[in-house]
């Protein structure tokens, strides 16, 4: 079995799509082992997003990032990460396949409803970044 990281952004939270996109995620097989609400501050976003600091959409991520709740969730299936990013869709919601969750919950590439780890090794470190192993199941 294999571990992913999911955020749900605070677009998607302050629209209200948690509960359909935890649904969405629990329908797709995944297990839950953790859930954590919780605003990022901006030292915080910028240290998740660190490997994108130069980038020109860092500065817009982090406002974007830290201006409201987040939920973050720890999944599980077999080949989480690849599975998990299979049902979020491309970066950019506008791209993003019909059905996935970026199409139905996402606005654009920043406002994308969701973020998911992109290998095993990141999913591990940014696990430990949201959750002690306390909060895990
Ligand atoms: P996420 O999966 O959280 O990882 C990095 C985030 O940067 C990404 O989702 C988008 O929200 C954001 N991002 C990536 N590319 C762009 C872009 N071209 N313009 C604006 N935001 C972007």
């Amino acid at each position: 079995m294999g571990y992913t990281l999911c955020i749900i952004k605070p677009d998607a939270v302050s629209k209200g799509y948690t509960g359909k996109i935890m649904d969405d995620c629990i329908q797709a097989g995944f297990v839950i082992h953790g859930i954590r609400k919780v605003q990022l501050t901006e030292d915080q976003a910028k240290s998740f997003y660190k490997v994108h600091e130069h980038k020109p959409f860092f500065r817009p991520l982090i406002e974007f990032m830290t201006s409201g709740p987040s939920v973050a969730l720890v999944l599980e299936k077999e080949d989480a990460v690849d599975a998990f990013r299979d049902i979020i869709g491309k970066t950019d919601a506008r791209e993003a396949e019909e059905g996935s969750i970026r199409h139905k919950y996402g606005e654009d590439n920043r406002r994308n409803a969701v973020h998911g780890s992109d290998s095993p090794e990141n999913a591990k470190k940014e696990i430990a970044f949201f959750f002690a192993n306390i909060d895990l199941i």
